[in-house]
């Protein structure tokens, strides 16, 4: 995470005038988003699941009683300031898609028709070979990569145009594609712009929607497992046009308890032998992540995390031998409403094994859609505080947190909170909150908040 001055955020630019959310991907999650804001601004529905909308912060000593609501500690946008937009290979506009999608009741989506139905999604750069379980005609066609690069960036900025906004961020939430470890044209920018124009067949369409929004000066949050942030090309990148990355792959289910239980088992010096994890899904993100190359990419974003919170390596005694398995399966009379077991084999003082059963019943785009609302606000907040680079004060929201490359990602969430709590504080110029608490037990800490 870099800012502009040494010291720290100077002065965060007020958020003035309309921000464009653009989505790549109109499929379920993006129309829940759209759909919940809409019906939010209507008055008929309230922010449920969303922090910037929600959350509330403590300042100063806990005996002061100070808190504040997040969106008048920092200067967000407000919802009435939102304009959505997207892109997708399908070409239904975004009442159509969450008809399509079923998570919403039809009564609810009807009242919303008329805002719904001006999203139009605009063509998708998008290649089959990286998902193999979709197609459809609203595409893009280019002489090579850099010409698609350059059709998005046009896009973007026709958009705001068209819709007098000043500012614009991106939030990935199509498909998921199949798995791209990074390659030498992913090493510099220099080597990627090179691949575009050849036509590189590693680069992905998700990577063009990356470059294309960093070229614009737009913050791209990673809403899907896809390598794109993580590779140098990009970071580099982001840090050339002063402009925020985050990602990767919005933490909604399985993985957010996964989140909350393995750190509350280490904490407490408990042993894990194995964690078996299975999902049913109906969806269409289930059909995409029925096929293997798609799977493998979410299989590994969904199981860095224990292995980061359990460290074998220093708790060889308790993690080292770990059975982790992560499954998938598309099942479609689920629909959204997805359903994920866990299994936890765990072991306790002399060895006592037990076990912990998890069945949780959730709905995969209810859960997702207030994080994509939460990252579009705050990307254009760290934007307009002229933050660079990773941000990873916003891991709180995704599977697999990005980091400095030589740093250990923190997944346990109520670090991730401490962190973005704090780093509101930052914005705002208040003190910082270390819990050590001693200031309240008559040891004179002069400089302690806790
Ligand atoms: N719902 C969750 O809980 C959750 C959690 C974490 C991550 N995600 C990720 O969010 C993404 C969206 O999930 P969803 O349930 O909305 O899926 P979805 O299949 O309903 O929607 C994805 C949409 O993206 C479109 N698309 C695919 N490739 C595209 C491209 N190159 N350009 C533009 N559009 C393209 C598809 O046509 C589809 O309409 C997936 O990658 C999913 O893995 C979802």
């Amino acid at each position: 995470m870099e800012m502009s001055s040494k010291t720290g955020v100077s002065k965060i630019a007020p958020a003035e005038g309309r921000l464009a959310v653009l989505t790549p991907g109109m499929g379920a999650v993006a129309t829940t988003f759209f759909a919940g804001v809409e019906a939010i601004r209507k008055g008929v529905a309230k922010p449920i699941g969303s922090y910037t909308q929600m959350g509330q912060i403590r300042l100063g000593k806990r005996t002061e009683n100070r808190h504040r609501a997040v969106g008048d500690l920092v200067p967000l946008a407000a919802l009435e300031q939102l304009v959505f937009g997207g892109w997708d290979v399908f070409p239904e506009n975004a009442y159509e898609s969450a008809r399509h999608a079923r998570v919403l009741d039809q009564a609810l989506l009807e009242s919303l028709k008329e805002p719904l139905s001006r999203i139009t999604p605009m063509p998708a750069v998008f290649d089959r070979e990286f998902v193999r379980r979709l197609d459809g005609p609203n595409r893009k066609r280019g002489r090579n990569k850099r010409d698609l690069a350059e059709q998005l960036r046009q896009d973007i900025r026709d958009f705001k145009l068209e819709h007098s906004c000043a500012r614009a961020v991106m939030v990935w939430c199509a498909s998921t594609e199949v798995y791209t470890p990074p390659g030498e044209v992913h090493r510099s920018l220099k080597a990627f712009e090179q691949g575009l124009l050849e036509n590189d067949p590693t680069i992905s369409p998700s990577q063009i929607y990356t470059y294309a929004a960093l070229r614009e000066r737009v913050p791209y949050a990673n809403g899907s497992p896809n390598v794109s942030v993580e590779m140098p090309c990009m970071q580099e990148l982001s840090r050339e046009m002063a402009t925020p990355i985050s990602g990767s792959d919005f933490k909604t289910g399985q993985t957010l308890l996964k989140t909350v239980i393995a750190p509350g088992l280490r904490n407490r010096q408990l042993g894990v032998a194995g964690w078996y994890s299975t999902n049913i899904l109906g969806n269409r993100d289930g059909e995409v992540l029925d096929d293997p190359g798609s799977f493998k990419s979410k299989e590994v974003s969904k199981s860095g995390v224990l292995g980061d919170i359990l460290s074998g390596d220093r708790y060889p005694d308790l993690y080292s031998d770990i059975h982790h398995v992560v499954r998938i399966n598309y099942y479609p009379p689920r629909g959204d409403n997805k359903e994920g077991w866990d299994n936890i084999d765990i072991f306790g003082w002399l060895g006592y094994p037990m076990q912990i059963k998890v069945n949780f019943l959730c709905r995969d785009s209810i859960l997702a859609a207030p994080i994509v609302l939460d990252l579009a606000l705050f990307m254009d907040l760290a934007g307009r505080a002229g933050m660079r680079g990773i941000q990873e004060w916003l891991s709180f929201y995704f599977k697999a947190p990005l980091a400095q490359p030589g740093l250990r990602p923190e997944h346990d969430l109520s670090v991730q909170l401490l962190k973005l709590e704090n780093t509101l504080r930052f914005f705002a110029r208040e003190e910082l909150i270390n819990h050590l608490g001693l200031t309240y037990y008559g040891v004179d800490e002069a400089a302690e908040v806790a």
